[in-house]
Order: structure tokens, then sequence, then C-alpha cells
């Protein structure tokens, strides 16, 4: 049985992709065996497995824009599986919402750490809290502060809103232009050997070791 990872937030460009795929990388490194879902039409997820060369660790890929439940709990059924990650769409509400939710063991919103995407996910966040999921705590919801470093003015201001609106930070991913390269060969920093991906790859580490505790 494999546990269900949605990355979702209604503000589009906030690196849901960046984190889906980034996510999938780190826990496939890790040996986990990992399915891919892609909910958002533009399929820049399944374009990315599309791309990836048959010698670097296989990660399958499923279509999920038409939200085919059926399809994906199966996925879910599958032994030889350990996490699917599902890759949201931007401007998400109402019925789509509520599949995503229903299928999710743990729900990943990324938010930039600017003011402006702070105050516009701040508003989903209160709404996935509105689901009986949620807020019994059968599905999870944590924050990956995007192009935010642990530190400073921002960082500081985040973590008192963290603890208001009682959502745990499951990492902070710094902005970092060496990440977009091997994306376009349909790979990550983590199937390439090179020195300078290792801190490039270290919160994805801590986001995929997240994962990994809160679901075992
Ligand atoms: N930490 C980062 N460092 C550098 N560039 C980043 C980072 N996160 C995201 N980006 C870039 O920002 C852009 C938007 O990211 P991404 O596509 O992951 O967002 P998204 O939430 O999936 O967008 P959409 O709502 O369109 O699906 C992309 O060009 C991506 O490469
Ligand atoms: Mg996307």
């Amino acid at each position: 049985m494999a546990h269900v990872i949605s990355v979702q937030n209604v503000k589009g460009g906030c690196g849901k992709t960046t984190t889906a795929i980034h996510l999938a990388a780190a826990l496939t490194d890790m040996g986990y065996a990992v399915a891919l879902a892609d909910g958002d039409p533009q399929k820049s997820a399944l374009s990315w497995i599309e791309r990836r060369p048959a010698k670097c660790a296989t990660i399958e890929g499923l279509d999920f824009t038409d939200l085919n439940l059926d399809e994906l709990r199966a996925l879910k059924k599958r032994k030889t599986l350990d996490y699917v990650i599902v890759d949201g769409r931007a401007a998400v509400r109402g019925a789509p919402l509520t599949d995503f939710i229903k299928i999710s063991d743990v729900i990943l919103v990324p938010i930039v750490g600017l003011p402006l995407d702070i105050e516009a996910s701040i508003d989903f966040l209160e709404k996935l809290w509105e689901y009986r999921k949620v807020e019994k705590g059968d599905a999870q919801v944590a924050v990956v502060l995007n192009k935010t470093r642990n530190s400073g003015k921002i960082a500081e201001r985040i973590e008192v809103l963290s603890e208001t609106l009682d959502v745990e930070i499951a990492a902070y991913v710094p902005e970092r232009s060496g990440m977009q390269n091997p994306i376009e060969y349909g790979m990550t920093v983590f199937d390439q050997q090179r020195v300078t991906n290792y801190a490039v790859r270290e919160p994805f580490i801590e986001l995929a070791e997240y994962v990994v505790a809160i679901t075992e």
C-alpha cells in the first residue's frame, strides 16, 4: 500500500511541480518505489518523466488530470509501490479540491516566502482545515517554504504564522538556479554526481525524511 502525498496550493507558480519532482527524486534516491501522478492540465510533471533517460532510476507516471480516482486508488493499493506524489493544479477549489483531499495522506503546500504570496496562501491553508479529514488529522498538512532561507526577518515572521495556523514547516528550499538544468533533461540534482549538487539536494532530503517520518 502506497502513501499518497499531494503537493497543492491554489496559488500558481509557487513551486508545486518543482517540489513534487524533487520529492519523488529524493524518495527514489533513498530506495523507495515512487510514482508521480500529474493532476495539472499543463502536464509538466508527466513531460518531465517522458524526458527521463532510461539509465536513471525509474519513476512511474500517471496522468491524473481528469482526477481518475479509481486509477489512483489502484496505484495506491499496489504492494510494490511506497509513495505516490500528486502534482496539483493551480486555482484548485470545490469538487476537485475535495477529491485531492480524499485521496491524500499528506498535503504539502509550497509557499514562496514573500508577503503577497504568504497572504494568498493563508486562505488556502485555512480552507484545508474546514475539511474533517484534515481537522481529524487523517490527512497531515505541512508547508514547504520555497525560495526561502531558514533565517532572517521573513523566516521569523513565517514561523510565528506557522504556530498561529498550527501547521508545520516541512522544509525550507532556497532559490537555486542550479535546479533548472537537469529538469530540462528529465533529471534532477539527484541524478547527477556533482559536488555542487549536494547542497541543492539537502532541502529535498529534509523534505523526504519529513514525509517518511510522518507516514511510518
Ligand atoms: N527553489 C527554486 N529555485 C529556483 N527556481 C525555482 C524554485 N522553485 C521554483 N522555481 C522556478 O519557478 C517557476 C515556477 O515553479 P513551478 O513550475 O514548480 O511552480 P508551480 O506551482 O508548479 O506552477 P503552476 O501553478 O504553473 O503549476 C519555474 O520556472 C521553476 O523552475
Ligand atoms: Mg506546476
